[in-house]
């Protein structure tokens, strides 16, 4: 008797919190991910969404994806890695700053702001002689603006049932990072009133209960007949 009420407790009022608290605490264990490694090279990444993005990447078969955000270059050899075994698939990735020295056959470095003409330019002449399903994914500057702008430039390339992961909205949701507000969910949230063409897929992002991304997996829709 008293442990069915012990458990009906324990679901109704600490059960719903542990992610969260867990949550907090890999953030502190980590340095928020920061020395997290893809075969020695740093990537700065949430490895249980990173996980999911590998998961993405299998289901969708990119012919090529685009990320804004290289920093030490992982994230980008990662997915490169995945094309390697794949077989098929290019990355284009975008910084503002060099700070790798990887090379990989499959991967297009580009440097400058994700948001400056030339840069959007450069990519949509690359996405233009794609063929095949376009993932996009958002990591740069994740303040509220530079993320719409960055919305706006991209999410047109992304084919329809594939997806642009807008990273980091943590931002707005964790009182941690409060710091760098108004942050990604705002540009989400302002994207979706502009357009019909994309969801959130919410199951994606809450695949293993903490994400850096909440609401950041958007699927675009397939045009009904
Ligand atoms: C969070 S890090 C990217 C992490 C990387 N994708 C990974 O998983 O390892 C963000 C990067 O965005 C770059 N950045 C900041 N503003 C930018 C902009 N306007 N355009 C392109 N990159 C930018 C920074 O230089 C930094 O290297």
């Amino acid at each position: 008797m008293h442990a069915r009420i012990a458990q009906r407790l324990y679901r109704r009022f600490l059960q719903p919190r542990v992610p969260a608290w867990f949550f907090g605490d890999l953030i502190d264990k980590t340095d928020n991910f920061g020395h997290v490694t893809w075969l020695g090279r740093p990537v700065w990444q949430n490895v249980l969404d990173l996980w999911v993005m590998q998961e993405t990447i299998a289901e969708i078969q990119p012919a090529l994806l685009v990320e804004t955000g290289t920093n030490r270059g992982g994230s980008a050899l990662f997915f490169a890695h995945l094309f390697d075994l794949m077989g098929h698939g290019n990355v284009v990735t975008i910084d503002v700053e060099k700070l790798h020295d990887i090379t990989h056959p499959r991967i297009t470095f580009l440097s400058g702001s994700s948001i400056s003409p030339a840069i959007v330019e450069t990519v949509r002449e690359i996405a233009a002689k794609t063929t095949g399903p376009i993932v996009v994914t958002l990591d740069s500057d994740h303040r509220t603006d530079h993320v719409r702008a960055e919305l706006a430039a991209y999410a047109p390339l992304v084919t329809p049932g594939s997806y642009l992961l807008v990273q980091d909205g943590v931002i707005d949701t964790l009182p941690r990072f409060a710091d760098g507000r108004p942050g990604p969910l705002a540009a989400i949230e302002d994207f979706l009133k502009t357009t019909a063409d994309f969801e959130v897929d919410e199951e994606r992002s809450r695949k293993f209960l903490i994400s850096h991304h909440p609401r950041g997996w958007l699927r675009r829709k397939v045009a009904r007949s």
